[in-house]
């Protein structure tokens, strides 16, 4: 099925970078996006993630694969762009070939999300899930090729197939055992400022809409922090609340997280409780906002802020018309 090119990864250069530059371990992403309407249209684009920022992309419509941030450029070799190029098309044939063996239905949906995790003490862990119309299907483990738990009898066939394959095999182990924690070294090494930055939270609190009658929902906004970890609590003196719901983490446009913990309380119990935040940015100085009952909600802060900027947009206005007249 036309892997010659993979062939390719063999004359890589081995250039080995340090795996201690940060002393903590970073997980590397590639997920690959195929889309066929029918046999003869389809695309493939790709994304790749160290850690939490985006590093490279690939557009179907490009023959190379382009690094987002300046320090990752370089790091495909040209003879690795080859090699996916390669990949590339292969993957596309092969794809219609299992769908004319399997008579499967246009159109077909695939995602594969690949990479490693680098530990220090160059150690390292690595990836293969596939899935087809959103359903995990395949992965690869150790040297072969599996099908998920609960997949659909026909996956069998396909990896059946696939494991016939021993010198792709061989290269996909390669790949992924030197060649991405290779690779994961040498973007470490160029970006470490930029992976090893601390940017701080803001806090603050909102009334949300009310879960029922003399009930309030206590909100806290925590914003504009990287790394991600960050802890963030509803409070009563040193005392945890227990009922306190953290939302997902959101991005921020700027690589910085979003994230909101809500507490539900009695009305007459919101006094006294505060929001504690604790972020590795923060050198131990925890945030902490006190809820004094003052807080609106958004709704009426939203009403408040429009009839402010009704109320100067009238009087810058009214002084304009004077100063013409
Ligand atoms: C395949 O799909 C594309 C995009 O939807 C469409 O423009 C084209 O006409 C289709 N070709 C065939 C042979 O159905
Ligand atoms: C995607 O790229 C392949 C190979 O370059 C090309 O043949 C195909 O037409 C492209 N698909 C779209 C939708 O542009
Ligand atoms: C790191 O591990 C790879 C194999 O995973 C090995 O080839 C390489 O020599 C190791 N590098 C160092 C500095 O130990």
């Amino acid at each position: 099925m036309g892997r010659v090119l993979f062939l390719l990864l063999w004359v890589l250069p081995q250039v080995w970078g340090s795996s201690e530059v940060l002393g903590r371990s970073f997980l590397f992403r590639c997920l690959q996006i195929t889309s066929f309407a029918n046999s003869s249209w389809w695309r493939t684009d790709g994304l790749a993630w160290l850690g939490e920022l985006q590093t490279h992309r690939w557009s179907n419509a490009s023959d190379k694969i382009d690094s987002v941030k300046p320090w990752a450029q370089g790091t495909f070799s040209s003879q690795l762009q080859s090699v996916f190029r390669g990949y590339r098309s292969s993957f596309t044939r092969d794809v219609q070939e299992f769908a004319k063996m399997l008579s499967l239905e246009y159109p077909i949906e695939l995602q594969l999300s690949a990479g490693c995790e680098v530990h220090p003490g160059n150690i390292s862990e690595n990836f293969v899930y596939a899935a087809y119309e959103g359903k995990y299907i395949l992965s690869f483990q150790g040297s072969a090729w599996e099908p998920a738990p609960h997949a659909p009898h026909l996956v069998e066939s396909v990896v059946k197939v696939l494991n016939q394959d021993r010198g792709t095999s061989e290269i996909l182990q390669g790949l992924l055992r030197d060649t991405c924690p290779q690779l994961v070294n040498g973007i470490l090494e160029k970006g470490k400022s930029e992976l090893e930055k601390q940017v701080k939270p803001e806090a603050w609190l909102s009334r949300g809409p009310s879960p029922g009658p003399g009930r309030l929902l206590l909100v806290c906004h925590v914003s504009g922090f990287y790394p991600q970890p960050v802890w963030v609590m509803w409070m009563r003196g040193e005392q945890e609340q227990q009922g306190t719901q953290r939302g997902d983490f959101l991005p921020n446009g700027d690589e910085t997280w979003y994230l909101q913990a809500t507490l539900d309380v009695a009305a007459g119990e919101a006094a006294g409780l505060a929001c504690r935040v604790k972020h590795s940015s923060l050198g131990g100085q925890d945030l902490v906002l006190y809820w004094d009952g003052s807080h609106n909600s958004v709704g009426l802060t939203i009403l408040l802020t429009c009839l402010a900027l009704l109320f100067m947009l009238i009087l810058g206005l009214t002084l304009w018309m004077r100063r013409h007249r």
